[in-house]
């Protein structure tokens, strides 16, 4: 079989079930968007009661169990993913009993660091420069040659900055070593990006090669993981264009079907680098639900049933703050009260939950999307919240 699997572009209308293999937030929000839409949604996640699986038919197993799996295809006239580790077993599988339009070449490709900057590479697009290590001393050396600091980086499992050193002198270099490779997979070295911003565009790709891009976002980062997305982004409108005319080339070169999220760094003298891609809604394109015409999970759903792509047009200024879980009461005793601060700005505050029982310290439980006359009162209103000073 071909890597892209049985692949010849199915149109499905409202009506048929979508498939979605893990149940976790960004399925649920999938299963919003579809469910509007008239879609059937069934998720397969080992976590009875899971974000999608409260909004949608779930079957409780493993990732890796091959006859649940089996299952899945076989309620499902279409299967997609909300995470990018999907296992390549279950994968192959998939590809073989049912209709995955996305394939499994491109999760392929974005599970591992390596493949994914060759792969960004080929597409004509710049990464930070980096170096393949396989041992010690060619960390050593190649520390020595991108210079200090930089970072030291797992191919695989990496999420929320784990699986990261960022090595600050050769001192540290045997350390740093050990500890990572303990993941027994690959590393990757990468130069330290001294950037201005984070940013990421989400472009969508469907099976006719139609492709749209989201408005830029500027992200920041607390502890790595994601805080605030603000759009549009503080930026020039060169930037814009620029950041825009990467994601879409990446869409082309890689050949995506669906979404695919490009995180990148902006440095002082205005050059962009891509720093990851992930094949699946992404964290920074929460704001789309409200502010855009169309979100990112309505896109996700219209590019893998092959129906002609939304208006991604931006509504409204709006910023996205993330609710950790030791943010969830102070937020929930916030809603219960008249808003004088959101009257006051203009603003308008959409919360967003995600019905995880536990809400741990630093669990992403849920965001709220700002929605404001401008960025300054958004921001304004976040502040006087301080809901986000715990
Ligand atoms: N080469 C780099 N230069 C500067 N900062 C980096 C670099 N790589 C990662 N970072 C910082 O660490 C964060 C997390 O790294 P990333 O590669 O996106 O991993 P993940 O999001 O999977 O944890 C980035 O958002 C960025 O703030
Ligand atoms: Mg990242």
């Amino acid at each position: 079989m071909t890597p892209g699997g049985n692949r010849e572009a199915k149109t499905l209308l409202p009506g048929s079930t979508i498939g979605v293999l893990g149940g976790g937030q960004l399925g649920r929000m999938m299963a919003q968007a579809g469910s509007a839409m008239g879609y059937r949604f069934v998720t397969l996640d080992p976590t009875p009661d899971s974000p999608c699986g409260q909004v949608a038919d779930q079957i409780v197993a493993a990732y890796n169990d091959r006859e649940a799996a089996k299952e899945l295809a076989e309620r499902s006239d279409v299967i997609t993913y909300e995470f990018e580790n999907v296992d390549a077993g279950v994968a192959a599988m998939l590809m073989e009993e049912s209709y995955v339009p996305q394939g499994s070449e491109l999760l392929y490709t974005t599970q591992h660091r390596l493949r994914e900057k060759r792969a960004i590479e080929a597409a004509g697009v710049p990464v930070a420069p980096y170096r393949e290590i396989g041992s010690e001393e060619e960390l050593r050396a190649a520390a020595a040659e991108l210079g200090l600091p930089c970072v030291l980086k797992t191919a695989t499992g990496g999420y929320d900055g784990k699986g990261q050193w960022v090595l600050r002198s050769l001192d540290e270099v045997p350390e740093a070593y050990e500890t990572l490779s303990k993941a027994r997979t690959q590393l990757v070295l990468e130069q330290f990006i001294r950037f201005d911003k984070e940013l990421s565009v989400i472009a969508a790709r469907s099976p006719r090669g139609e492709i749209r891009t989201f408005p830029v976002a500027e992200n920041i980062h607390i502890h790595n993981i994601l805080h605030q997305s603000i759009v549009p982004a503080r930026i020039s409108g060169a930037v814009q264009l620029e950041a825009e005319k990467l994601a879409v080339r990446i869409a082309e070169g890689l050949g995506v079907i669906g979404l695919i999220a490009v995180e990148m760094f902006l440095t002082p003298d205005g050059k962009l680098y891509v720093n990851e891609l992930a094949p699946r809604p992404h964290n920074s394109g929460h704001y789309t639900m409200e502010a855009c015409r169309t979100s990112q999970f309505e896109q996700h759903v219209r590019a893998v049933c092959n129906l002609p792509l939304g208006d991604p047009s931006l509504l409204t200024p709006v910023v996205m703050v993330n609710v950790l879980g030791q943010h969830v009461q102070p937020l929930l005793e916030r809603m219960a009260q008249p808003d004088e601060a959101a009257e006051r700005l203009g603003t308008a505050p959409k919360v967003h939950l995600y019905g995880k029982k536990d809400a741990v310290h630093q669990r992403k439980m849920g965001h709220v999307n700002v929605l404001a006359p401008d960025i300054d009162s958004a921001l304004q209103w976040i502040e006087e919240t301080t809901i986000w000073k715990v």
